[in-house]
């Protein structure tokens, strides 16, 4: 039951990322992170926001040299690359997106990291590591495109060493949301399987993981997606826009406006959990 749930997301999450409209967006992102950013001001570029809240995870989750790191749901892995560059760390970096998949080892190439940063094929919900080879399991904002939530968690529990850090950031729901919210919410996210903060945070400790730091907002989702969209919007008269399909980029930029309306509703917000494996 629970293995078709997650074909299907994969699928579902799969088919959003390798669409011709996704690598338009991916643009809009700065061409390398795809995560909701943490800003100090309203000058911040999106660059600078999501350098930052990786960074924060980084730090908690104490990434260092010579540690490896299983980065999953990696997107074009810039945030492989820049852990590699940053802490000196070799990064493991997957995905289930062949185009992103294709874009991060061009670019990992370009840039000479290919000795601390390698790219594969890697489904977040049955990884392809051995069980405790990783010192770290880290993912930011894709769990949400997930089916069993739990069995994710678990495969990072599974792949971890004894003492390892799990860093996640991922979007939320607020659990007390409006059933007449909902609706829209699905049309926002594609889906309606995101957890609450406190589900996560709940889940974790179950499992047995110390949580060393944890984060939950909304004002990072709005500024993250007001700049998103303003720089996604600068992109119309793009050629990849007739390539990808006028409707495509009609969708994205109104789903992009959703994101923001939700956020500063209050029923879409962000957290970050960082936890030990014992
Ligand atoms: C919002 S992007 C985040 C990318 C990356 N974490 C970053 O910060 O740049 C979400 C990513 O989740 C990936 N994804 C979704 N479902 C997945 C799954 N079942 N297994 C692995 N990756 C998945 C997508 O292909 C996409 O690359």
């Amino acid at each position: 039951m629970n293995e078709e749930l997650n074909a299907a997301a994969s699928a579902a999450a799969k088919e959003r990322y390798d669409a011709p409209i996704y690598s338009l967006l991916t643009q809009a992102w700065g061409g390398e992170m795809i995560h909701v950013g943490m800003f100090e001001d309203n000058e911040e570029p999106l660059e600078v926001g999501m350098e930052r809240s990786s960074h924060c995870l980084a730090e908690a989750a104490a990434l260092g040299p010579d540690m490896v790191v299983a980065e999953v749901a990696c997107g074009v892995a810039g945030v492989a690359r820049h852990l590699a560059k940053t802490y000196d760390c070799k990064v493991r970096a997957s995905n289930i997106a062949e185009t992103q998949l294709a874009r991060a080892q061009e670019l990992t190439e370009a840039d000479g990291l290919e000795d601390r940063v390698t790219v594969e094929y890697g489904d977040f919900h049955e990884l392809p590591y051995d069980d405790g080879s990783m010192d770290c399991w880290w993912s930011q904002d894709s769990l949400y495109h997930g089916g069993d939530r739990l069995r994710v968690l678990t495969e990072a529990r599974r792949v971890l060493k004894s003492g390892g850090r799990l860093a996640l950031s991922d979007f939320v729901l607020d659990p007390e949301i409006p059933d007449a919210a909902r609706p829209h919410i699905e049309d926002v996210v594609g889906g309606s399987n995101m957890w609450s903060y406190e589900r996560y945070r709940g889940a974790l400790e179950v499992m047995g993981f110390r949580l060393l730091e944890t984060f939950q907002g909304f004002r990072p989702v709005s500024d993250t997606f007001a700049r998103l969209r303003s720089r996604f919007a600068e992109l119309e008269a793009d050629p990849a826009v007739r390539e990808a399909g006028p409707e495509a980029y009609d969708r994205t930029l109104y789903r992009l406006g959703l994101w923001i309306e939700e956020a500063d509703n209050h029923h879409i917000g962000w957290g970050y959990w960082v936890a030990e494996k014992p």
